[in-house]
């Protein structure tokens, strides 16, 4: 199962993470390498350092692919009504677990196919990580369609991008680049901040890039 591809990130066969099934099984034997068990240094430092100033604050959040949901929890803390979404029952199941642990309210869970959900809401902040990374280029389009139409006119698009030293290979994760993130999502965002130094926990430091986007209005 381990992996010479990322090793240091990743530690999984890439075959093994290409369908519901794949993340599925990883989630139930607990192989979860991308887990890191704490919300986002990157995110943490946006909502603290930037958010107060250079964006809007809003009041829902969304966490496609949120996986264990540590940055929906986060999320939910900083007083956002806070949804994660993720296609694995397990992931969700745990985080669900966790929310009625600490009686928290204002978090939402729900197992679903990101491309197959009706999303009925729109959200101030919808929040990426490490979910497009894992999705193969034929669905890239796909995503950024559905991350605009669950985006309030307004809102904001934060896209943390990991890990930016993929440049060859066949994921997950898959190769990244500004000039992707552009071509796909400039139809309906404008790129608002752009911070190639956010900080990062261990093993990523230097392999990621905050990309905050605006909803077209
Ligand atoms: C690399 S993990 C990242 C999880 C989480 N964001 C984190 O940072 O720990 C990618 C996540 O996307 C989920 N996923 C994969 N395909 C999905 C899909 N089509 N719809 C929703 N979630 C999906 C996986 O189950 C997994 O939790």
């Amino acid at each position: 199962m381990v992996s010479s591809y990322v090793p240091d990130c990743w530690h999984v066969d890439s075959s093994l993470v290409r369908d519901a099934v794949g993340w599925e099984q990883l989630y139930r034997m607990r192989v979860v390498p991308w887990d890191q068990k704490v919300p986002t240094p990157a995110l943490v430092d946006l909502v603290e350092k930037h958010w107060p100033t250079e964006l809007p604050r809003g009041h829902t959040a969304l966490v496609p692919g949120c996986g264990t949901g540590h940055d929906v929890f986060y999320l939910a803390g900083r007083g956002y009504d806070a949804v994660g979404s993720d296609i694995s029952a397990t992931a969700i199941a745990r985080c669900k677990e966790r929310a009625t642990v600490n009686g928290q309210t204002n978090v939402r869970f729900f197992t679903a196919d990101f491309f197959k959900h009706a999303h009925e809401q729109q959200f101030d902040i919808v929040y990426d990580y490490a979910f497009f990374t894992s999705m193969p280029p034929s669905s890239q389009e796909d995503w950024a369609r559905i991350c605009a139409e669950c985006t309030r006119p307004g809102g904001v698009f934060v896209a943390l991008m990991f890990p930016t030293d993929v440049t060859v290979g066949d994921g997950p994760p898959y190769v990244l680049s500004l000039d992707l993130y552009k071509r796909i999502l400039e139809p309906y965002f404008e790129l608002v901040h752009d911070d190639p130094a956010c900080p990062s926990g261990p093993g990523r430091i230097g392999r990621e890039r905050m990309l905050v986007w605006r909803r077209r209005i």
